[in-house]
Protein backbone atom coordinates (compact mmCIF):
# COMPACT_ATOMS: atom_id res chain seq x y z
CA UNK A 1 0.00 0.00 0.00
CA UNK A 2 3.15 2.39 0.54
CA UNK A 3 3.85 2.13 -2.95
CA UNK A 4 0.82 3.57 -4.77
CA UNK A 5 0.92 6.65 -1.96
CA UNK A 6 3.92 7.75 -4.69
CA UNK A 7 6.87 6.27 -3.38
CA UNK A 8 9.20 5.77 -6.25
CA UNK A 9 9.48 2.00 -7.62
CA UNK A 10 12.35 -0.44 -8.18
CA UNK A 11 14.96 0.57 -10.59
CA UNK A 12 13.71 -2.27 -12.52
CA UNK A 13 10.27 -1.09 -12.40
CA UNK A 14 11.03 2.14 -13.75
CA UNK A 15 13.24 0.96 -16.69
CA UNK A 16 10.43 -1.49 -17.56
CA UNK A 17 9.99 -1.30 -21.31
CA UNK A 18 7.18 -3.19 -22.91
CA UNK A 19 8.41 -1.83 -26.79
CA UNK A 20 12.13 -3.08 -26.14
CA UNK A 21 14.32 -6.01 -27.17
CA UNK A 22 13.97 -7.99 -24.35
CA UNK A 23 10.27 -7.93 -23.38
CA UNK A 24 9.37 -8.15 -26.90
CA UNK A 25 11.96 -11.27 -27.17
CA UNK A 26 10.30 -13.20 -24.13
CA UNK A 27 8.09 -11.15 -22.01
CA UNK A 28 7.97 -13.64 -19.38
CA UNK A 29 11.45 -13.76 -18.87
CA UNK A 30 11.36 -9.86 -19.16
CA UNK A 31 9.19 -10.20 -15.90
CA UNK A 32 10.96 -12.59 -13.85
CA UNK A 33 12.19 -10.10 -11.74
CA UNK A 34 8.84 -8.74 -11.75
CA UNK A 35 7.18 -11.95 -10.29
CA UNK A 36 9.95 -12.79 -7.56
CA UNK A 37 9.98 -9.30 -6.15
CA UNK A 38 7.10 -6.54 -7.27
CA UNK A 39 4.61 -8.72 -8.60
CA UNK A 40 2.27 -5.22 -9.23
CA UNK A 41 4.50 -1.78 -9.89
CA UNK A 42 3.63 1.23 -11.84
CA UNK A 43 4.98 1.83 -15.54
CA UNK A 44 5.65 5.72 -15.86
CA UNK A 45 6.42 4.83 -19.23
CA UNK A 46 3.17 3.64 -20.27
CA UNK A 47 1.22 4.98 -17.16
CA UNK A 48 -0.12 1.32 -16.58
CA UNK A 49 0.45 -0.90 -13.64
CA UNK A 50 2.04 -3.64 -14.33
CA UNK A 51 0.30 -7.18 -12.94
CA UNK A 52 2.74 -10.04 -13.59
CA UNK A 53 1.64 -12.80 -10.90
CA UNK A 54 -0.78 -15.65 -11.88
CA UNK A 55 -3.57 -15.46 -8.76
CA UNK A 56 -3.70 -11.54 -9.26
CA UNK A 57 -4.09 -11.64 -12.71
CA UNK A 58 -7.02 -14.10 -12.29
CA UNK A 59 -8.33 -12.27 -9.25
CA UNK A 60 -8.54 -9.14 -11.76
CA UNK A 61 -10.11 -11.36 -14.75
CA UNK A 62 -12.41 -12.36 -12.64
CA UNK A 63 -14.51 -9.33 -11.26
CA UNK A 64 -14.72 -7.44 -14.76
CA UNK A 65 -17.06 -4.90 -12.30
CA UNK A 66 -14.49 -3.29 -10.35
CA UNK A 67 -11.90 -4.19 -13.21
CA UNK A 68 -13.73 -2.77 -16.56
CA UNK A 69 -12.64 -3.98 -19.91
CA UNK A 70 -13.23 -1.17 -21.24
CA UNK A 71 -9.81 0.34 -22.08
CA UNK A 72 -8.91 -3.38 -23.88
CA UNK A 73 -9.19 -1.59 -27.41
CA UNK A 74 -7.47 1.82 -26.80
CA UNK A 75 -4.71 3.81 -28.13
CA UNK A 76 -1.78 2.27 -25.71
CA UNK A 77 0.71 5.17 -26.61
CA UNK A 78 -0.98 8.66 -27.28
CA UNK A 79 -1.55 9.99 -30.94
CA UNK A 80 -0.45 12.93 -32.66
CA UNK A 81 -2.87 15.50 -33.85
CA UNK A 82 -1.92 15.09 -36.89
CA UNK A 83 -2.28 11.03 -36.47
CA UNK A 84 -5.95 11.85 -35.03
CA UNK A 85 -6.81 14.21 -37.91
CA UNK A 86 -6.22 11.92 -40.65
CA UNK A 87 -8.10 8.77 -38.40
CA UNK A 88 -10.95 10.96 -38.56
CA UNK A 89 -10.91 11.65 -42.16
CA UNK A 90 -11.73 8.29 -42.48
CA UNK A 91 -15.17 9.14 -40.20
CA UNK A 92 -13.13 6.59 -37.76
CA UNK A 93 -15.11 5.90 -34.72
CA UNK A 94 -13.82 2.57 -32.89
CA UNK A 95 -15.82 1.94 -30.24
CA UNK A 96 -17.36 -1.05 -27.76
CA UNK A 97 -17.34 -4.51 -29.37
CA UNK A 98 -17.71 -7.53 -27.04
CA UNK A 99 -14.08 -7.29 -25.53
CA UNK A 100 -14.55 -4.17 -24.24
CA UNK A 101 -17.89 -3.68 -23.46
CA UNK A 102 -19.13 -3.11 -19.88
CA UNK A 103 -21.83 -5.36 -18.17
CA UNK A 104 -25.13 -5.63 -18.53
CA UNK A 105 -24.49 -4.79 -22.15
CA UNK A 106 -21.88 -7.73 -22.87
CA UNK A 107 -23.45 -10.60 -21.24
CA UNK A 108 -27.07 -9.74 -23.36
CA UNK A 109 -24.81 -9.43 -26.17
CA UNK A 110 -22.32 -12.44 -25.53
CA UNK A 111 -25.39 -14.66 -24.94
CA UNK A 112 -26.94 -13.23 -28.47
CA UNK A 113 -24.37 -14.04 -30.28
CA UNK A 114 -22.50 -17.39 -28.66
CA UNK A 115 -24.11 -20.06 -30.67
CA UNK A 116 -22.11 -20.03 -33.67
CA UNK A 117 -19.24 -21.06 -31.53
CA UNK A 118 -20.84 -24.21 -29.84
CA UNK A 119 -18.66 -27.13 -30.81
CA UNK A 120 -21.08 -28.77 -33.50
CA UNK A 121 -20.98 -25.52 -35.59
CA UNK A 122 -16.90 -25.08 -34.97
CA UNK A 123 -17.24 -28.98 -36.09
CA UNK A 124 -18.14 -28.35 -39.90
CA UNK A 125 -15.17 -25.95 -40.08
CA UNK A 126 -12.68 -29.03 -39.49
CA UNK A 127 -12.87 -30.08 -42.89
CA UNK A 128 -11.56 -26.89 -44.48
CA UNK A 129 -9.11 -26.40 -41.98
CA UNK A 130 -7.66 -29.54 -43.81
CA UNK A 131 -8.24 -28.65 -46.91
CA UNK A 132 -6.59 -25.57 -46.65
CA UNK A 133 -3.35 -27.30 -44.79
CA UNK A 134 -2.95 -30.33 -46.94
CA UNK A 135 -3.19 -27.59 -50.58
CA UNK A 136 -0.39 -25.72 -48.47
CA UNK A 137 1.68 -28.60 -48.01
CA UNK A 138 1.37 -29.51 -51.15
CA UNK A 139 2.70 -26.87 -52.32
CA UNK A 140 5.70 -26.95 -50.17
CA UNK A 141 6.15 -30.81 -49.63
CA UNK A 142 8.57 -31.17 -52.55
CA UNK A 143 10.77 -28.19 -52.05
CA UNK A 144 12.49 -28.56 -49.18
CA UNK A 145 12.20 -25.10 -47.19
CA UNK A 146 9.74 -22.70 -46.24
CA UNK A 147 8.47 -19.89 -44.35
CA UNK A 148 5.68 -21.01 -42.36
CA UNK A 149 4.43 -17.68 -41.39
CA UNK A 150 4.62 -16.68 -45.10
CA UNK A 151 3.58 -19.24 -46.65
CA UNK A 152 0.41 -20.26 -44.89
CA UNK A 153 0.41 -19.27 -40.73
CA UNK A 154 -1.35 -16.17 -42.15
CA UNK A 155 -3.00 -16.99 -44.89
CA UNK A 156 -4.76 -20.55 -43.24
CA UNK A 157 -6.04 -18.17 -40.22
CA UNK A 158 -7.72 -15.51 -42.19
CA UNK A 159 -9.23 -17.59 -44.87
CA UNK A 160 -11.30 -19.71 -41.75
CA UNK A 161 -11.55 -16.08 -39.65
CA UNK A 162 -13.15 -14.75 -42.71
CA UNK A 163 -15.34 -17.95 -43.88
CA UNK A 164 -16.11 -18.07 -40.06
CA UNK A 165 -17.43 -14.12 -40.18
CA UNK A 166 -18.87 -14.27 -43.44
CA UNK A 167 -17.04 -11.83 -44.97
CA UNK A 168 -15.46 -12.19 -49.02
CA UNK A 169 -12.00 -13.97 -49.10
CA UNK A 170 -10.68 -11.19 -52.12
CA UNK A 171 -8.81 -8.68 -50.32
CA UNK A 172 -6.56 -11.31 -47.95
CA UNK A 173 -2.84 -8.94 -49.05
CA UNK A 174 -5.01 -5.87 -47.72
CA UNK A 175 -6.47 -7.41 -44.54
CA UNK A 176 -3.10 -8.58 -43.01
CA UNK A 177 -1.32 -5.07 -43.76
CA UNK A 178 -4.75 -3.50 -42.00
CA UNK A 179 -4.04 -6.27 -39.47
CA UNK A 180 -0.50 -5.12 -38.33
CA UNK A 181 -1.54 -1.66 -38.47
CA UNK A 182 -4.36 -1.86 -36.33
CA UNK A 183 -2.27 -4.13 -33.81
CA UNK A 184 0.31 -1.27 -33.85
CA UNK A 185 -2.29 1.26 -33.60
CA UNK A 186 -3.76 -0.42 -30.16
CA UNK A 187 -1.09 -1.90 -28.80
CA UNK A 188 2.30 -0.34 -30.25
CA UNK A 189 4.55 2.51 -29.83
CA UNK A 190 4.89 4.03 -33.43
CA UNK A 191 6.86 6.96 -33.79
CA UNK A 192 5.48 10.25 -34.81
CA UNK A 193 6.64 9.70 -38.44
CA UNK A 194 5.06 6.09 -38.35
CA UNK A 195 1.82 7.38 -36.70
CA UNK A 196 0.11 9.03 -39.39
CA UNK A 197 0.84 6.34 -42.20
CA UNK A 198 -0.65 3.91 -39.36
CA UNK A 199 -3.27 6.26 -39.06
CA UNK A 200 -4.31 5.99 -42.71
CA UNK A 201 -3.97 2.08 -42.53
CA UNK A 202 -6.20 1.48 -40.10
CA UNK A 203 -9.04 4.37 -41.21
CA UNK A 204 -8.91 1.95 -44.29
CA UNK A 205 -9.42 -0.49 -42.75
CA UNK A 206 -12.32 1.06 -41.35
CA UNK A 207 -13.77 2.51 -44.23
CA UNK A 208 -13.64 -0.96 -45.52
CA UNK A 209 -15.41 -2.98 -42.75
CA UNK A 210 -18.36 -0.75 -43.07
CA UNK A 211 -18.37 -1.42 -46.77
CA UNK A 212 -18.51 -4.83 -46.02
CA UNK A 213 -21.31 -4.56 -43.41
CA UNK A 214 -23.01 -2.65 -46.14
CA UNK A 215 -22.86 -5.68 -48.50
CA UNK A 216 -23.99 -8.03 -45.92
CA UNK A 217 -26.93 -5.90 -44.69
CA UNK A 218 -28.35 -5.91 -48.32
CA UNK A 219 -27.85 -9.30 -48.24
CA UNK A 220 -28.27 -10.79 -44.68
CA UNK A 221 -28.86 -14.22 -45.48
CA UNK A 222 -25.56 -15.03 -46.19
CA UNK A 223 -23.71 -17.60 -43.87
CA UNK A 224 -21.03 -16.29 -40.92
CA UNK A 225 -21.23 -14.77 -37.89
CA UNK A 226 -21.78 -11.58 -39.16
CA UNK A 227 -24.81 -11.62 -41.06
CA UNK A 228 -26.25 -13.46 -38.16
CA UNK A 229 -25.54 -10.64 -35.93
CA UNK A 230 -26.92 -8.16 -38.74
CA UNK A 231 -30.31 -10.65 -38.65
CA UNK A 232 -30.24 -10.81 -34.69
CA UNK A 233 -30.12 -6.79 -34.63
CA UNK A 234 -33.62 -7.06 -35.86
CA UNK A 235 -34.60 -8.59 -33.21
CA UNK A 236 -32.72 -7.23 -30.76
CA UNK A 237 -31.52 -3.62 -32.00
CA UNK A 238 -30.37 -2.44 -28.09
CA UNK A 239 -28.22 -5.19 -27.90
CA UNK A 240 -26.71 -5.58 -31.21
CA UNK A 241 -26.43 -1.88 -32.10
CA UNK A 242 -24.57 -0.17 -35.50
CA UNK A 243 -21.85 1.44 -33.19
CA UNK A 244 -20.95 -2.51 -32.30
CA UNK A 245 -21.52 -4.02 -35.87
CA UNK A 246 -19.33 -2.04 -37.51
CA UNK A 247 -16.65 -1.90 -34.29
CA UNK A 248 -16.93 -5.46 -34.13
CA UNK A 249 -16.41 -6.37 -38.24
CA UNK A 250 -12.76 -4.62 -37.99
CA UNK A 251 -12.01 -5.96 -34.48
CA UNK A 252 -12.92 -9.62 -35.36
CA UNK A 253 -10.91 -9.67 -38.40
CA UNK A 254 -7.94 -9.33 -36.27
CA UNK A 255 -8.82 -10.97 -33.39
CA UNK A 256 -9.96 -13.91 -35.38
CA UNK A 257 -6.94 -14.22 -37.53
CA UNK A 258 -3.71 -12.71 -35.98
CA UNK A 259 -4.09 -14.03 -32.63
CA UNK A 260 -4.15 -17.96 -34.42
CA UNK A 261 -1.54 -16.95 -36.76
CA UNK A 262 0.88 -16.07 -33.94
CA UNK A 263 -0.02 -18.79 -32.08
CA UNK A 264 0.23 -21.17 -34.71
CA UNK A 265 3.97 -19.64 -35.78
CA UNK A 266 5.06 -19.95 -31.37
CA UNK A 267 4.22 -23.44 -31.26
CA UNK A 268 6.17 -24.67 -34.55
CA UNK A 269 9.24 -23.20 -32.99
CA UNK A 270 9.05 -24.59 -29.36
CA UNK A 271 8.43 -27.82 -31.01
CA UNK A 272 10.87 -27.68 -33.09
CA UNK A 273 13.56 -26.02 -30.62
CA UNK A 274 12.40 -29.01 -28.18
CA UNK A 275 13.65 -31.51 -30.52
CA UNK A 276 12.61 -34.61 -28.74
CA UNK A 277 9.24 -33.36 -27.95
CA UNK A 278 8.30 -33.07 -31.88
CA UNK A 279 9.42 -36.69 -32.28
CA UNK A 280 7.11 -37.75 -29.35
CA UNK A 281 4.02 -35.88 -31.21
CA UNK A 282 5.08 -37.27 -34.43
CA UNK A 283 4.81 -40.98 -33.21
CA UNK A 284 2.01 -40.43 -30.89
CA UNK A 285 -0.84 -38.36 -32.55
CA UNK A 286 -2.87 -38.70 -29.67
CA UNK A 287 -0.61 -36.31 -27.83
CA UNK A 288 -1.17 -33.36 -30.11
CA UNK A 289 -4.27 -31.70 -28.08
CA UNK A 290 -2.05 -31.52 -25.05
CA UNK A 291 0.80 -30.40 -26.45
CA UNK A 292 -1.76 -27.44 -28.25
CA UNK A 293 -2.60 -26.09 -25.36
CA UNK A 294 0.75 -26.30 -23.72
CA UNK A 295 2.44 -24.57 -26.77
CA UNK A 296 -0.74 -21.78 -26.10
CA UNK A 297 0.46 -21.59 -22.05
CA UNK A 298 4.50 -21.78 -22.98
CA UNK A 299 4.09 -19.15 -25.94
CA UNK A 300 0.86 -17.63 -25.98
CA UNK A 301 0.13 -15.37 -29.09
CA UNK A 302 -1.94 -12.98 -26.47
CA UNK A 303 0.79 -11.96 -23.86
CA UNK A 304 -0.85 -9.15 -21.90
CA UNK A 305 -4.52 -7.58 -21.56
CA UNK A 306 -5.91 -4.87 -19.76
CA UNK A 307 -8.22 -3.63 -17.50
CA UNK A 308 -9.45 -0.45 -15.88
CA UNK A 309 -10.13 0.21 -12.00
CA UNK A 310 -13.53 1.86 -11.40
CA UNK A 311 -13.35 2.17 -7.89
CA UNK A 312 -10.10 1.82 -5.73
CA UNK A 313 -9.25 -1.63 -5.43
CA UNK A 314 -6.37 -3.98 -4.03
CA UNK A 315 -3.85 -5.99 -5.97
CA UNK A 316 -1.71 -8.34 -4.63
CA UNK A 317 -2.10 -6.33 -1.28
CA UNK A 318 -1.35 -3.03 -3.15
CA UNK A 319 -3.87 -0.20 -3.52
CA UNK A 320 -4.31 1.22 -7.02
CA UNK A 321 -6.68 4.34 -7.21
CA UNK A 322 -9.85 4.93 -9.54
CA UNK A 323 -8.96 4.81 -12.61
CA UNK A 324 -5.98 2.98 -12.53
CA UNK A 325 -4.71 1.41 -15.70
CA UNK A 326 -3.76 -2.31 -15.70
CA UNK A 327 -1.63 -4.14 -17.48
CA UNK A 328 -2.04 -7.91 -17.01
CA UNK A 329 1.38 -9.51 -18.50
CA UNK A 330 -0.57 -13.08 -18.64
CA UNK A 331 2.73 -14.38 -20.32
CA UNK A 332 3.95 -14.00 -16.99
CA UNK A 333 1.28 -15.29 -15.04
CA UNK A 334 1.43 -18.37 -17.49
CA UNK A 335 5.28 -18.96 -16.57
CA UNK A 336 4.41 -18.47 -12.30
CA UNK A 337 5.84 -21.41 -10.30
CA UNK A 338 3.02 -20.82 -7.81
CA UNK A 339 0.90 -22.13 -10.82
CA UNK A 340 3.14 -24.01 -12.89
CA UNK A 341 6.01 -26.46 -11.87
CA UNK A 342 8.48 -26.27 -13.71
CA UNK A 343 7.22 -23.20 -15.62
CA UNK A 344 9.57 -22.33 -18.56
CA UNK A 345 9.75 -25.96 -19.65
CA UNK A 346 7.90 -27.19 -22.40
CA UNK A 347 5.75 -30.40 -20.56
CA UNK A 348 3.67 -32.06 -23.20
CA UNK A 349 2.22 -34.16 -20.86
CA UNK A 350 1.57 -30.91 -18.03
CA UNK A 351 -1.97 -32.20 -16.58
CA UNK A 352 -2.98 -28.39 -15.85
CA UNK A 353 -1.61 -26.64 -18.82
CA UNK A 354 -5.47 -25.54 -19.51
CA UNK A 355 -5.14 -23.43 -16.58
CA UNK A 356 -3.09 -20.68 -18.81
CA UNK A 357 -4.73 -17.44 -18.87
CA UNK A 358 -3.69 -17.01 -23.00
CA UNK A 359 -7.39 -16.88 -24.10
CA UNK A 360 -8.26 -14.57 -20.88
CA UNK A 361 -10.62 -16.03 -17.83
CA UNK A 362 -14.03 -15.36 -16.77
CA UNK A 363 -17.05 -13.70 -18.49
CA UNK A 364 -14.96 -12.26 -21.33
CA UNK A 365 -12.93 -15.67 -21.38
CA UNK A 366 -12.41 -15.64 -25.70
CA UNK A 367 -15.15 -17.12 -27.62
CA UNK A 368 -12.97 -18.35 -30.05
CA UNK A 369 -10.44 -20.43 -28.31
CA UNK A 370 -12.01 -23.96 -30.04
CA UNK A 371 -11.76 -22.30 -33.39
CA UNK A 372 -7.91 -21.47 -32.45
CA UNK A 373 -7.63 -24.91 -31.05
CA UNK A 374 -9.11 -26.88 -33.49
CA UNK A 375 -7.29 -25.25 -36.44
CA UNK A 376 -3.66 -25.71 -34.12
CA UNK A 377 -4.83 -29.17 -33.71
CA UNK A 378 -4.86 -29.74 -37.57
CA UNK A 379 -1.46 -27.82 -38.43
CA UNK A 380 -0.17 -30.83 -36.64
CA UNK A 381 -1.53 -33.70 -37.75
CA UNK A 382 -0.91 -32.58 -41.20
CA UNK A 383 2.84 -31.74 -40.18
CA UNK A 384 3.81 -34.14 -38.07
CA UNK A 385 2.53 -36.72 -40.33
CA UNK A 386 3.84 -34.97 -43.71
CA UNK A 387 6.85 -33.51 -42.60
CA UNK A 388 8.12 -35.22 -39.50
CA UNK A 389 12.08 -34.65 -40.17
CA UNK A 390 10.85 -30.80 -40.73
CA UNK A 391 13.69 -28.50 -38.84
CA UNK A 392 14.44 -25.26 -37.65
CA UNK A 393 16.75 -23.06 -39.95
CA UNK A 394 18.96 -20.85 -37.61
CA UNK A 395 17.90 -17.07 -37.53
CA UNK A 396 16.64 -14.35 -35.77
CA UNK A 397 13.31 -13.89 -34.91
CA UNK A 398 11.80 -10.40 -35.70
CA UNK A 399 8.59 -9.20 -33.83
CA UNK A 400 6.27 -6.88 -34.43
CA UNK A 401 7.04 -4.18 -31.38
CA UNK A 402 3.66 -4.13 -29.25
CA UNK A 403 2.25 -4.77 -25.83
CA UNK A 404 -0.01 -7.66 -26.75
CA UNK A 405 0.37 -9.91 -29.62
CA UNK A 406 3.62 -11.91 -30.05
CA UNK A 407 4.28 -14.43 -32.69
CA UNK A 408 7.91 -14.63 -35.20
CA UNK A 409 7.20 -12.67 -38.23
CA UNK A 410 9.26 -15.06 -40.01
CA UNK A 411 9.56 -18.65 -39.38
CA UNK A 412 11.97 -20.65 -41.84
CA UNK A 413 12.27 -24.33 -41.64
CA UNK A 414 13.90 -27.10 -44.00
CA UNK A 415 13.75 -30.42 -44.58
CA UNK A 416 14.91 -33.47 -46.99
CA UNK A 417 12.44 -33.95 -49.30
CA UNK A 418 14.23 -37.29 -50.64
CA UNK A 419 13.24 -38.27 -47.05
CA UNK A 420 9.23 -37.50 -47.36
CA UNK A 421 7.62 -40.16 -46.07
CA UNK A 422 5.02 -39.85 -49.08
CA UNK A 423 7.61 -41.21 -51.07
CA UNK A 424 8.31 -44.49 -49.60
CA UNK A 425 4.66 -45.03 -48.44
CA UNK A 426 2.33 -43.18 -50.83
C1 LIG B 1 -11.58 -12.42 -26.48
C2 LIG B 1 -7.17 -14.38 -27.04
C3 LIG B 1 -8.64 -16.52 -31.17
C4 LIG B 1 -12.87 -14.18 -30.82
C5 LIG B 1 -10.25 -12.76 -26.28
C6 LIG B 1 -9.44 -12.33 -25.16
C7 LIG B 1 -8.21 -12.88 -25.33
C8 LIG B 1 -8.23 -13.65 -26.54
C9 LIG B 1 -7.00 -12.71 -24.41
C10 LIG B 1 -9.88 -11.43 -23.99
C11 LIG B 1 -10.34 -12.32 -22.86
C12 LIG B 1 -10.71 -11.65 -21.57
O1 LIG B 1 -10.86 -10.43 -21.50
O2 LIG B 1 -10.88 -12.40 -20.57
C13 LIG B 1 -7.20 -15.16 -28.19
C14 LIG B 1 -6.11 -16.03 -28.63
C15 LIG B 1 -6.52 -16.64 -29.78
C16 LIG B 1 -7.87 -16.15 -30.07
C17 LIG B 1 -4.78 -16.20 -27.91
C18 LIG B 1 -5.80 -17.62 -30.67
C19 LIG B 1 -4.85 -18.44 -30.28
C20 LIG B 1 -9.90 -16.08 -31.44
C21 LIG B 1 -10.70 -16.46 -32.58
C22 LIG B 1 -11.89 -15.77 -32.49
C23 LIG B 1 -11.85 -14.99 -31.29
C24 LIG B 1 -10.27 -17.44 -33.66
C25 LIG B 1 -13.10 -15.76 -33.40
C26 LIG B 1 -13.35 -16.59 -34.34
C27 LIG B 1 -12.90 -13.54 -29.60
C28 LIG B 1 -14.03 -12.77 -29.11
C29 LIG B 1 -13.66 -12.26 -27.85
C30 LIG B 1 -12.30 -12.72 -27.61
C31 LIG B 1 -15.35 -12.56 -29.83
C32 LIG B 1 -14.50 -11.37 -26.93
C33 LIG B 1 -15.19 -12.18 -25.86
C34 LIG B 1 -15.90 -11.35 -24.82
O3 LIG B 1 -15.45 -10.24 -24.48
O4 LIG B 1 -16.95 -11.80 -24.30
N1 LIG B 1 -9.50 -13.57 -27.11
N2 LIG B 1 -8.23 -15.27 -29.08
N3 LIG B 1 -10.63 -15.20 -30.67
N4 LIG B 1 -11.88 -13.51 -28.66
FE1 LIG B 1 -10.10 -14.46 -28.82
Amino acid sequence: AQRATGCPFSEKAQAFDPFGAEYQFDPAEALRWSREQEPVFYASSLGYWVVSRYDDIKAIFRDNIAFSPAIALEKITPVSQEAIDALNGYGYAMNRTLVNEDEPQHTERRRALMSHFEPARLEGHEEMVRRLTREALDRIVDRGEADLVDEMLWEIPLTVALHFLGVPEDDMAKLREFSVAHTVNTWGRPTKEEQVGVAHAVGKFWQYSGQVLEKMRANPDMPGWMPYAIRKQKELPEVVTDSYLHSMMMAIIVAAHETTAHASANMFRRLLENRELWDEVCAAPSLIPNTVEECLRHSGSVVAWRRIATKPVTVGGVDLPEGAKILMVTASANHDPRQFENPDELDIFRDNTTDHLTFGYGSHQCMGKNLARLEMRIFLEEFTRRLPHMELVEQEFTFVPNTSFRGPEHLLVRWDPAKNPERTDP
